[in-house]
């Protein structure tokens, strides 16, 4: 294990069972409907990267880049695009494919914008849920893991931009945090 982590909430195997449960769910779901997989940069990268090659029907992927301004580990409602899709979503059946939905601010304002591109459907599945933190009606369609109100890191995730590589989902030791009053 790292040793700034001080918890792993979620295992390598676990993360890897359930990414293919998700995968077989997807693949009955969208069979014949050739969805298209926008995956929301950087954290769900490795996310998006297992999961399409568990779903065993023709998919296209775009990416998409989104920053909110504020705090760093808090959302603001307030979403920028850094980088957009490359394609056009119209009549599309897109899949948004997220790392994790805090208050679900991030995520609101993404199925906005692809409604009014005229996806034919949007739909969200993400590999970890924080209901409890949640200021919006935002439910996931697919939801991997539901996770406690803690500051995760971990397969995507960072802090700061770092332990996106690790293979499991953790907590991090209160020290390796700059400001701990800032969580
Ligand atoms: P909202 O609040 O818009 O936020 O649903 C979603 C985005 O916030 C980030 N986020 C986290 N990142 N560990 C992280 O590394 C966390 O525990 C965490 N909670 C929220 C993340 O970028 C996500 O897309
Ligand atoms: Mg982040």
């Amino acid at each position: 294990m790292h040793e700034d982590i001080q918890e792993v909430l979620i295992s390598e195997t676990e993360i890897q069972t359930k990414v293919k449960e998700l995968g077989t769910r997807l693949t009955q779901d969208y069979r014949d409907l050739n969805p298209l997989c926008i995956c929301v940069l950087k954290g769900a990268a490795p996310f998006m990267a297992d999961l399409v090659r568990r779903i065993d029907i023709p998919l296209e992927m775009d990416f998409m880049a989104v920053s909110s301004y504020g705090a760093s580990t808090r959302s603001s409602g307030v979403v920028r695009i850094i980088k957009d899709l490359d394609a056009s979503v119209e009549g599309r059946h897109v899949l948004v494919v997220e790392d994790i939905i805090d208050s679900g601010l991030t995520l609101n304002y993404l199925l906005e914008l692809l409604r009014q591109r005229n996806a034919a459907s949007t739909k969200v599945v993400t590999l970890l849920d924080k209901p409890n933190r949640r200021t919006t009606g935002l439910k996931p369609d697919y939801s991997g893991f539901t996770v406690p109100d803690a500051f995760v890191v971990g397969y995507g995730l960072d802090y700061a931009e770092k332990y996106r590589n690790l293979p499991y989902i953790g907590v991090l030791k209160k020290e390796v945090y700059a400001d701990p009053n800032q969580l």
